[in-house]
């Protein structure tokens, strides 16, 4: 893998990736403080003090290197307004794996941005990070979570029963994965974005 790697911009069709900044502070936080955003998420709504702790800390987090690092870019829609962030954490060097999260405002849902969004991304991981597996974890009654998974052709890989107690309750994590060489032939089959 090509490490260390500062992360800039990525473009898409419509959507643009880079990072946070500090004038995202208010929609960062209309997003992340809104109960229904948050409901399936690790968690509860936030503060407008933990945004602005949290967007500090993320603006800054632009360097893979080693499994933790993490990249928290915003997804910016065709006008160049904020539609939400995705995330992506290095998981391990050795076997190139990492985890891919994704969160929209209820304003740009609907629209196709996080499908597209996360194209670009997965772009990214396998023909510049060269990564070779790429996942997603999430609350199997996220149904939006996992249609996405579906349309990026992630595979189901796993159902794990009660494996957190989150929020007050045993939750149980839905895992979907997809490979280089899949994603390779998804591209070249059919574009998502
Ligand atoms: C999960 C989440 C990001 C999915 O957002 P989304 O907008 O449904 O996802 P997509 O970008 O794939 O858009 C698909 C929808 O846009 C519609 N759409 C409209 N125009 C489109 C276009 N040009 N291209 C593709 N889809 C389009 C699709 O028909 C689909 O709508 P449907 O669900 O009514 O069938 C969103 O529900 C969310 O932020 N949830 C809260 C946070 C969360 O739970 N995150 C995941 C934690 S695991």
């Amino acid at each position: 893998m090509p490490l260390p790697w500062t992360f800039s911009r990525l473009v898409g069709r419509r959507v643009t990736l880079d990072p946070l900044r500090p004038d995202d502070l208010e929609p960062l936080f209309a997003m992340q403080s809104d109960p229904e955003v948050c409901r399936y998420l690790l968690y509860e709504p936030r503060s407008r003090e933990k945004v602005e702790e949290v967007l500090a800390r993320d603006a800054g987090a632009i360097l893979l290197e080693k499994p933790g690092d993490y990249l928290q870019p915003v997804i910016r829609d065709e006008h160049g307004a904020f539609a939400g962030t995705l995330y992506l954490e290095l998981k391990s060097v050795d076997d190139r794996a990492a985890e891919i999260g994704w969160i929209l405002l209820p304003s740009a849902q609907g629209h196709g941005y996080a499908a597209e969004a996360a194209s670009l991304l997965l772009d990214f991981c396998f023909d510049q990070l060269e990564l070779h597996r790429v996942y997603a974890e999430l609350d199997p009654r996220n149904t939006a979570s996992v249609a996405l998974c579906l349309r990026l052709g992630m595979r189901h890989e796993g159902h794990f029963v009660e494996d957190m107690f989150l929020k007050g309750e045993w939750t149980d994590t839905g895992r979907y994965a997809i490979l280089d060489r899949e994603w390779s032939q998804r591209r070249s089959a059919s574009p998502v974005a």
